[in-house]
């Protein structure tokens, strides 16, 4: 049985609109609650930002704490200048020529009109990006305002990347969902802001540090850990995140083959389930072999789907680090949080 229909026996009203209908089918009305819409990088459960009611509603369905700000959905540059106080600094105009529409979120200094739940508390900055769907951006268009949207998946657990992993994991608590298929991208946005005149990311995702300092023609900072005492750039990145239910070991040393093997035989009577990529296939033997891709982009786009669907039938989950260059960067800040023992 579809979970669809499942759900409509058990009584609960769902609307799942196909992407290609949704400028037919989505209703203003629907846009009075969240609703979950898909983008190039992950499902992300959206609210008007004009509806203070929606944005408070979407903290209460993830379970998301209240100092995590949203990043803002635009369709359009006259959006944005609405959304934003002062001069766009020259190095975002050239991100924007080259990354937009896209995975990437700028942050900005935000127009004080802005709910204080989008910026976040104490914060006058906002995270705006254009995402690349041409049908999600007439959405935003016939809707007429901007859409603040975080990850569609409760706090902490992976990010959906189909409609039905975003249904299993929100459920009844939303009741549309537009369905564009499996996310090109696979993991979130790269979230860049300015931090004393140079552009620093403060998330690494779908675009690459190296494909940033190729536009800029000059070094980018990297912030992804918060130290005590400082202040917090990207308030998402201090929570523990895209947390399976099984355990994850993390192998990281070069006999990870050898490692793989030893924990395996500790873990007796468990099953695993191992993410690999390449011919890792035949190197380990383990219950579940969830084949993430050839190269880091494929990986990249697969990662969230590993977990849940390996979290489904095995106990335990098994992945061998990546290098940090190019997609390996955004690939490990998931993974590292995701991971509950790293084997060094
Ligand atoms: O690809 C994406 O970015 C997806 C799709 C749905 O667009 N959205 C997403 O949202 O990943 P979320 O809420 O799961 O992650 C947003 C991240 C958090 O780490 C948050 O702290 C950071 O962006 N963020 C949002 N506004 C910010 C701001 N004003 N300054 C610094 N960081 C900000
Ligand atoms: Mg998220």
């Amino acid at each position: 049985m579809k979970i669809e229909e499942e759900y409509t026996i058990r009584g609960f009203y769902r609307k799942i609109i196909r992407l290609e209908k949704v400028e037919e089918e989505f209703t203003i009305e629907d846009s009075k609650e969240p609703f979950v819409i898909p983008t190039e990088t992950v499902y992300g459960l959206a609210a008007r930002i004009d509806s203070d009611y929606a944005i408070k509603k979407i903290f209460e369905i993830k379970g998301r704490p209240s100092d995590n700000p949203l990043i803002v959905h635009i369709s359009s540059l006259d959006m944005l200048d609405l959304l934003i106080e002062g001069e766009i600094p020259n190095e975002y105009k050239r991100l924007m020529e080259v990354f937009w529409p896209g995975p990437l979120s700028l942050v900005f200094k935000a127009n004080k009109t802005i709910s204080k739940c989008i910026c976040g508390e104490g914060s006058d900055t906002v995270a705006i990006r254009m995402p690349k769907n041409p049908m999600l951006l007439r959405l935003i268009d016939k809707i007429g305002v901007p859409l603040a949207a975080p990850s569609a998946n409760r706090s902490g657990r992976p990010s959906p990347t189909s409609v039905q992993h975003s249904i299993e994991d929100l459920g009844d608590k939303v009741s549309v969902y537009v369905d564009g298929g499996v996310c090109e991208i696979g993991i979130e946005s790269t979230v860049v802001g300015m931090v004393e005149s140079m552009p620093v990311i403060l998330r690494p995702g779908g675009v690459t540090l190296e494909a940033l300092e190729e536009v800029l023609g000059r070094r980018v900072g990297l912030r992804n850990t918060i130290q005590l005492n400082e202040k917090v750039m990207c308030p998402g990145q201090k929570y523990k995140h895209y947390s399976p239910s099984v355990p994850v070991y993390l192998f990281k040393g070069e006999d990870w083959v050898e490692d793989m093997k030893r924990v395996g035989k500790e873990l007796e009577g468990k099953l695993i389930g191992l993410m690999g990529t390449g011919d890792m296939r035949n190197k380990v033997c383990v219950a579940k072999y969830y084949n993430l891709g050839d190269d880091k982009k494929e990986c990249s786009r697969h990662i969230f789907r590993g977990l849940i669907e390996l979290e489904k039938t095995c106990d335990v989950i098994f992945i061998k680090a990546f290098s940090l260059e190019d997609e390996g960067l955004a690939i490990m800040d998931r993974i590292n949080r995701a991971t509950t023992t790293i084997i060094e």
